[in-house]
């Protein structure tokens, strides 16, 4: 971050509803976010999350993928935008389009994402669904550190909920969705007051190597990895 400025800047990438985007620019809105969402992209123009950087007044852009058929092109543009913009974190909030290695390279230990699943289970796609049909008794969500390989950087914090009988996946999903937006806004909180970092996809909290995921518990307390 440059020393100048008061506040880490956050870009935040998402492809769909934009929930998540909300639930961080709400945190922000209270000031409890320690950082300032400064840029938003969309690689769909019809993304409820352009629409919600709009009416919170945050520079929106559209980035469409048809223009840039290469991935490799399509990165570099997202690159060059991020880099122009000042983006100290990057902060993928259901942005669907995988990243090639050197656009994970050039925001390593700087980009995170949330997944619905509690990692390492259930990596990629149609989570609800494989954790219904798994027979999970318990399923979430992890908020993780971007690596090249997909879903597969390391976790620094998850929202666990039971897996109830009657679950369908949208009962489930909707459950998970709820727990994201109270993940993401803790773990954003935590990058930007300079509590978390990732070096060599190892994961520091506090100064202490976090080995497993801080895990959000039921009565909103928030769990430490018990020391090894
Ligand atoms: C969330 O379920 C998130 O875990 C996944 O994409 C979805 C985004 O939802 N990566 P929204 O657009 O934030 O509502």
């Amino acid at each position: 971050m440059s020393q100048s400025r008061a506040v880490p800047r956050l870009a935040v990438l998402a492809s769909g509803e934009g929930t998540n985007l909300q639930a961080l620019l709400d945190t922000g809105e209270r000031g409890d976010l320690a950082g300032e969402i400064s840029l938003v992209i969309s690689d769909r123009a019809e993304s409820g999350a352009l629409q919600r950087a709009r009416a919170a007044g945050i520079p929106a852009l559209h980035l469409p993928a048809r223009l840039h058929p290469s991935r490799s092109d399509y990165d570099q543009l997202l690159a060059r935008s991020l880099h122009d913009h000042g983006a100290d974190l990057v902060v993928l909030a259901g942005f669907m389009r995988i990243l090639s290695d050197e656009m994970v390279q050039a925001f390593a230990g700087r980009m995170l994402n949330i997944h619905p699943s509690l990692l390492p289970r259930h990596r990629g796609l149609h989570t609800h669904r494989r954790a219904l049909e798994a027979r999970d008794a318990v399923h979430g969500a992890s908020v993780h550190f971007v690596v090249p390989e997909l879903d597969a950087g390391p976790a620094v914090l998850q929202f666990r909920c039971a897996v109830q009988p009657w679950d369908t996946q949208a009962s489930l999903s909707a459950r998970v969705r709820r727990g994201e937006h109270l993940i993401y806004p803790i773990a954003v909180k935590w990058y930007c007051q300079g509590r978390l970092r990732c070096r060599d996809e190892h994961v520091m909290l506090d100064d202490q190597p976090l080995r497993a995921p801080t895990v959000l518990t039921r009565d909103g307390a928030l769990a430490l990895a018990a020391p090894d």
